[in-house]
């Protein structure tokens, strides 16, 4: 059988990664795939060309659109990242014919809908496993290994960068822009790294999942969004006297009333296996009818992890070259005439359990005050610690968690509370997670 030709867009760290990874294995992975698969073309401006393997048998060109053009190659891999050119440029990939392969996340999350019906069309797979969670197979546990269950919830660390920095800051003590500088070095964060800390890059993943998992259309737009640019060490600290950790979550979960779909800073258990998954490490925690708990963890970004995803699709492409397009694994796990319209819940409606902070006055009636606002909102309180006063005033922090209430509920009583004049600065809210 004839070589399956691919058309790389990108040698960068990924592009670079999965050319090595083709390479390397490429005999094993002839023997798996049926066929051989080999890097024919590549578009790069910019390449290290001492970081890669078998670049002589590959014609480099600058332009991504003559590689999408050309029509020796079967499967274009996109690895440029971003949202332009890399959406005309996979569009044109599939208005010629060709299968694709990305690694963007945020292309998925934002475009997914129009790319899908548009590959849908034409009769080719756009395939996106690295595009969630780096080198964890978690696209494929959910749309094939899991298939029998209705998914009740899934919770995932699904950002290294953010989950370096909360390791770092946690451990050694480190300072924020310090970690964050190390991760850009190591090719971890993105070229924005504010979607790292904001949570935006974990938004993109999360509602990815959340698609797979309920069979809803992606709705990028419709994702509550923290980062973690406000955790302070105290809370790190404070969390661990309860036997919490703080992660930063992508969580979605499928209510009566709909789907939430959330990324946050979140206090865990830390006898959760997820609770321990530190530095670079991605972790997701799918919840499934009939299967329970599953977990998968594993590398969340970097070159060779990434890559490894990024070869699994192409060796997947490659197999079902030959098959007819209607009977391959449906982009989104459910058939495309079956997507649901369930709705995405606003915050305000998601019911969670929360951590709280405040700095008030060390007197007498300040915390019947605050007890007072939160039982007015039906909130319950489940601990409270009051800490020392500092040597400076009379002020003290006040800690507390609270049993699970609706979010619009928190956000009037932390309101009132705010209001008190025996309570300075604003409260801190970090929203608790039990993942039983
Ligand atoms: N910036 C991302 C992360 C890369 O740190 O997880 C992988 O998607």
């Amino acid at each position: 059988m004839k070589p399956v030709k691919v058309g790389l867009l990108g040698l960068g760290t990924v592009g670079g990664g999965t050319l090595n990874v083709l390479v390397r294995n490429a005999q094993e992975i002839a023997r798996r795939a049926g066929r051989e698969i080999v890097v024919s073309h590549a578009a790069a401006r910019d390449y290290d060309p001492s970081q890669l393997e078998g670049l002589e048998s590959v014609e480099i060109c600058n332009d991504a659109f003559d590689v999408v053009a050309n029509p020796e190659v079967d499967i274009v891999v996109e690895l440029i990242g971003g949202y332009s050119p890399a959406k005309e440029l996979v569009m044109k990939a599939i208005e010629n014919g060709k299968h694709v392969v990305t690694a963007n996340k945020a292309l998925i999350a934002l475009h997914g809908n129009e790319i899908f019906t548009a590959a849908q069309k034409q009769g080719v797979t756009v395939a996106f496993e690295a595009a969630v969670a780096g080198g964890i197979p978690i696209i494929k546990a959910l749309r094939e290994g899991l298939s029998a269950n209705h998914i009740n919830w899934i919770a995932g660390i699904i950002n290294g960068t953010g989950n370096f920095i909360l390791t770092e800051m946690k451990e050694k003590g480190r300072d924020f822009a310090d970690v964050l500088k190390e991760a850009q070095e190591l090719g971890y964060a993105e070229a924005d790294p504010t979607f790292d800390v904001e949570g935006i890059d974990a938004a993109h993943k999360l509602t990815i999942l959340a698609s797979l998992a309920f069979g809803i259309p992606l709705q990028f737009e419709k994702c509550f969004t923290e980062g973690i640019s406000k955790i302070e060490p105290q809370d790190v600290t404070y969390a661990e006297e309860f036997g919490y950790r703080i992660k930063h979550l992508g969580v979605t979960r499928k209510t009566e009333a709909g789907v939430e779909l959330r990324v946050h800073p979140t206090l865990i258990p830390e006898k959760r296996l997820i609770a321990n998954v530190n530095g670079v490490m991605n972790a997701v925690l799918v919840n499934g009818d009939a299967v329970g708990p599953t977990l998968y963890y594993g590398a969340g970004a970097g070159s060779l992890p990434t890559a490894s995803a990024v070869v699994a699709d192409v060796i997947d492409v490659a197999r079902a070259l030959t098959t007819d397009p209607t009977n391959r694994v449906p982009h989104l796990a459910f058939q495309p005439g079956e997507l649901s319209d369930t709705p995405v819940l606003s915050m305000d409606d998601v019911e969670t359990a929360y951590y709280l902070r405040m700095t008030v006055e060390d007197k007498a009636g300040v915390l019947a005050a605050i007890a007072g606002i939160l039982s007015e909102a039906g909130i319950s309180i489940d601990a409270m610690q009051q800490k020392e006063p500092g040597d400076a005033d009379d002020y003290v922090p006040l800690v507390m968690l609270t049993h699970n209430v609706r979010e619009a509920a928190m956000n009037t009583a932390i309101a009132k509370i705010e209001g008190l004049a025996a309570v300075r600065g604003s409260v801190t809210r970090i929203r608790v997670e039990q993942l039983s």
